[in-house]
């Protein structure tokens, strides 16, 4: 059977009032990701030859994301706010392309799975001219009901035209529709505003394609999956919703998580099998674990790659372009940053290492540091393979540290230290025999002189 060309138009050109944000509704994030974005990427998933994203007048953010995500999108703009149906008509020159399935999404309805799209979209193929996306909220109020005849659905009511016998019904609109290419832009066109709001009803299509002689259907969906995002406690909402999918994954893929909900994912972090995530960690974005990690109690990745078998924290604090070679040790409150740390590297107590490279063996005593940043420029540190950074050592970058090379404990290190050299760095201690009892002495003298009220 030939693939059915299929364009989605995502809907993102609300204003988000209730969000109470200087931010466009829709670049608000779950699981470490703006809502559009999890659209598009749901909508690449679902196999579109086209998506089309429509905005409002002033969100370039929301395009500039969009470009970011897919940059084969195209974006239109709708100037004024007219409707559902008029923001889809925003993309008509998407749609005067000619698709065999137009697919309207909202971009604040961020958890829908591709294989409920591909569920809605399956009427189409047989002959359906659309269908849409049903669910039952627990309150139906502010929805627009399904009103139905058997399977089949007869209209779409608006909450404020209806009548009170069309309120008690509880099977919701959750908005998103598949509608057949070829009558898409007739029946749009054909869409008026008579109606309480005054508004392009998209809701409308329903009846209009009916009257095509063509049935409609609907694809019921359970509530969590489909509810939109209107309030800063539905994003937490959709947050909850979205961390439970992937620590679900995480687990299914062969990941141990000792407590799971307290474990926070990226909706792209990626974890290999054998991965043991003690409680109380966060993974920003971009983070890749290989197989046979263990992530101890209390730490934080974002943008870090972790190879096999390495171990974290507990407290470690991963941030981007840390990248962590085979069987790394980093322990408790330890930070890197933009810094390849080659295979068996051990840094495991208090330290921070950033903007730097460190060869493979290399072992970083307690409380080390890289001067990274000179309060202008950031510079690098380089250390070779099989060195012995001592305790509480700072290295002010620029700086080379060659293989084997040893650094004494509480080093500051301003010079390149070459190949198997002992490098010690500090001023040489000096014992001056007697003189604490002298002080002690006379400070006792000072206070006999003057005792304290
Ligand atoms: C819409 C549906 C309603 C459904 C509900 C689900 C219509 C007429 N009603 O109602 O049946 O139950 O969604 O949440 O479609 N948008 C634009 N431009 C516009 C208007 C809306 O881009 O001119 C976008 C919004 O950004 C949003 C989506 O379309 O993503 C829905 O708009 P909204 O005003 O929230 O529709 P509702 O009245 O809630
Ligand atoms: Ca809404």
């Amino acid at each position: 059977m030939r693939m059915r060309r299929l364009l989605v138009i995502i809907l993102a050109a609300g204003e988000g009032t209730r969000m109470k944000s200087a931010l466009p509704k829709v670049m608000h994030k779950v699981a470490g990701r703006s809502m559009v974005g999890h659209v598009l990427e749901t909508a690449k998933a679902a196999g579109a030859a086209e998506i089309a994203v429509v905005i409002g007048p002033d969100h370039d953010q929301v395009a500039a994301e969009a470009r970011r995500l897919a940059p084969e999108a195209s974006v239109f703009v709708q100037r004024e706010r007219l409707g559902t149906a008029h923001a889809v008509l925003a993309a008509r020159e998407a749609l005067e392309r000619g698709y065999d399935d137009i697919l309207i999404m909202y971009g604040d309805t961020p958890l829908v799975r591709p294989q409920t799209l591909e569920a809605l979209r399956a009427p189409l193929a047989e002959g359906a001219g659309l269908a849409v996306l049903g669910f039952r909220p627990a309150d139906p109020t502010g929805y627009g009901r399904l009103i139905t005849q058997g399977d089949d659905l007869v209209a779409i009511r608006e909450e404020k035209d209806a009548s009170a016998a069309e309120k008690t019904i509880g099977l919701c609109n959750a908005g998103l529709m598949a509608l057949d290419g070829a009558l898409a832009l007739g029946v749009l066109s054909g869409i008026g505003n008579a109606n309480a709001k005054g508004e392009y009803y998209l809701t409308d299509a329903v009846e209009s394609v009916i009257a095509r002689g063509r049935p409609a259907a609907v694809w019921v969906a359970e509530a969590g999956e489909v509810a939109g995002v209107n309030t800063r406690a539905q994003l937490a909402e959709a947050e909850a919703v979205i961390q439970q999918r992937l620590r679900r994954a995480a687990m299914d893929g062969g990941a141990t998580l000792v407590a799971p909900e307290t474990v926070f994912f990226s909706a792209d972090t990626t974890l290999g099998r054998d991965v043991v995530v003690e409680p109380n960690v966060v993974f920003g974005p971009g983070v890749a674990v290989a197989d046979g990690v263990v992530i101890r109690a209390f730490s934080h990745l974002e943008g870090a790659t972790l190879a096999t078998g390495v171990s974290a924290g507990p407290f470690a604090r991963l941030r981007p372009g840390a990248a962590l070679g085979q069987g790394v040790h980093i322990g408790n409150f330890v930070e890197i940053k933009n810094a390849d740390l080659a295979p068996g590297v051990k840094v495991n107590h208090l330290s921070y290492v950033g903007d730097s490279t460190v060869g493979e063996g290399t072992n970083i005593g307690a409380g080390s540091i890289t001067c990274n940043y000179d309060g202008f420029n950031k510079h690098r540190t380089v250390i070779g393979a099989n060195a012995f950074i001592g305790t509480n050592s700072l290295m002010v970058a620029p700086v080379t540290i060659g293989d084997g090379a040893y650094v004494g404990t509480g080093s500051v290190i301003t010079d390149d230290v070459p190949a198997d050299a002992l490098a010690i760095g500090r001023a040489r201690q000096v014992n001056k025999p007697g003189l604490a009892a002298r002080l002690r002495e006379r400070l006792q003298a000072i206070r006999k002189a003057a005792p304290e009220s």
